[in-house]
């Protein structure tokens, strides 16, 4: 059938509205007609070439949710009228990582960013003229209808507002998780996030539902401390100078137990900020992406890692396994503990995908997303 999606052409590029055509679902696949979609930062990298992919044009988006409309037998039972959230990751539920607890490292995540699907290297989307479009991370939720593997999907309660949970397919597992699982997060610990967008604002929530004591949120921007205050930080600052400074005042001089890196684009600098910033056996969250090519060596000193055990743990999705913490999430967000409605502070159209892109770099909101008609 033909819908309508954001598509880059190239890279650098820019993400622009067009025509596309989606397969028929297969054996194993569900179509899912978009509700929402967060604009996450990743898709950015994309555009600006951070992360190259397989296939150009490529359809962006990887945090929705929606309604199946079609359903041919799947694996997971999931029907046609079924709520759905994407995972960005999918989980196959029975490689050694879904095994063992690790859903987020899934085998079929190796082909997420080929556009294709893992098991072949075909598309589902196509330009009008037949040109294969790829899908990022095979679900591409800037498409108005859109054609997955049953995989990417987690079936979820119909009474709720799938314009907010879209946020539990990306930046909620990977925020909170990030603070609750890859930081280990312990009651009246002092924990830094550096950087609060959409990530870094759930990292914020997930330490404190974690019970650290002091939260200390950095972000140049003035509005996004002040909305990180608002979601559970106890402290707002400018730089990791002054975050250090008060992790060491609220410690005895030793560091913040925790500092989790959740800017726009990761430099191998802040790892060194952040490794200046934590005490003897704490944790840096490396959570941020930037140019995956980029091999310069971080400016860490191997004395930090050995003698002061001092720990760099990089954090896909939070660590989380999304056929579970997606649901508890949502009990976490009726409970009304797990903000989402005040995280969201724009929506737009597809259409003013580009509009989202722009206040997202000038900080003028705190998370766009995309509602469809
Ligand atoms: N590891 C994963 O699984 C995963 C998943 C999703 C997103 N990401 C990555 O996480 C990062 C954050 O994504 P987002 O959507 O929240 O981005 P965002 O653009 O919404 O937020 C980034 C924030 O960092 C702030 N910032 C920039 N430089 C800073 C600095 N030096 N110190 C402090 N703050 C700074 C910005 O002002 C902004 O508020 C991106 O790199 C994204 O690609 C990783
Ligand atoms: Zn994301
Ligand atoms: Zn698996």
């Amino acid at each position: 059938m033909q819908t309508r999606g954001a598509i880059v052409r190239q890279a650098p590029g820019k993400y622009e509205v067009v025509d596309l055509n989606v397969d028929d679902p297969r054996p194993g696949e569900v179509q899912v007609k978009l509700v929402a979609s967060g604009l996450c930062h990743s898709d950015d990298h994309i555009a600006t070439g951070d992360i190259p992919v397989g296939v150009y044009p490529f359809a962006g988006g990887h945090e929705g949710a929606g309604i199946v409309t079609a359903a041919p037998p799947n694996h997971k039972g999931i029907k046609e009228g079924d709520h759905v959230v994407f995972s960005f990751l999918p989980s196959c539920g029975h490689c050694r990582w879904c095994a063992s607890g690790q859903q987020n490292l899934c085998d079929l995540g190796a082909g997420l960013l080929a556009g294709t699907r893992w098991e072949e290297p075909t598309t589902r989307l196509q330009l009008l003229d037949g040109t294969p479009v790829g899908q990022m991370c095979g679900i591409s939720t800037f498409v108005e209808t859109t054609t997955v593997s049953a995989d990417s999907v987690v079936k979820v309660p119909e009474d709720l507002p799938l314009d907010k949970i879209c946020l539990l397919g990306c930046n909620v597992g990977t925020g909170w998780g990030a603070a609750v699982n890859s930081a280990q997060v312990q009651p009246g610990h002092t924990v830094i996030v550096m950087g609060i967008g959409g990530v870094g604002i759930n990292a914020v929530q997930g330490a404190a539902h974690a019970g650290a004591a002091n939260i200390i949120a950095v972000d140049p921007v003035a509005l996004k401390r002040e909305n990180a205050t608002q979601l559970g930080a106890t402290h707002g600052v400018e730089t990791m100078e002054e975050a250090t400074e008060l992790a060491q005042q609220f410690t005895n001089g030793q560091g913040a137990d925790s500092a989790i890196i959740t800017v726009g684009v990761i430099k191998p600098e802040y790892v060194g900020q952040a490794m200046a910033s934590i005490r003897k056996a704490g944790t840096v969250v490396v959570t941020a992406l930037g140019n995956i090519a980029d091999t310069t060596p971080l400016p860490v000193s191997l004395a930090d890692v050995t003698l002061f055990q001092k720990r760099i743990q990089g954090s896909l999705f939070g660590e989380s396994n999304p056929n579970w913490d997606i649901l508890r999430q949502i009990e976490l967000y009726r409970a009304g503990i797990l903000k989402l409605d005040e995280v969201i502070t724009t929506t737009y159209t597809l259409d003013q995908v580009g509009e989202g892109y722009e206040a997202m770099h000038a900080g003028t909101n705190q998370k766009g997303v995309i509602v469809y008609s």
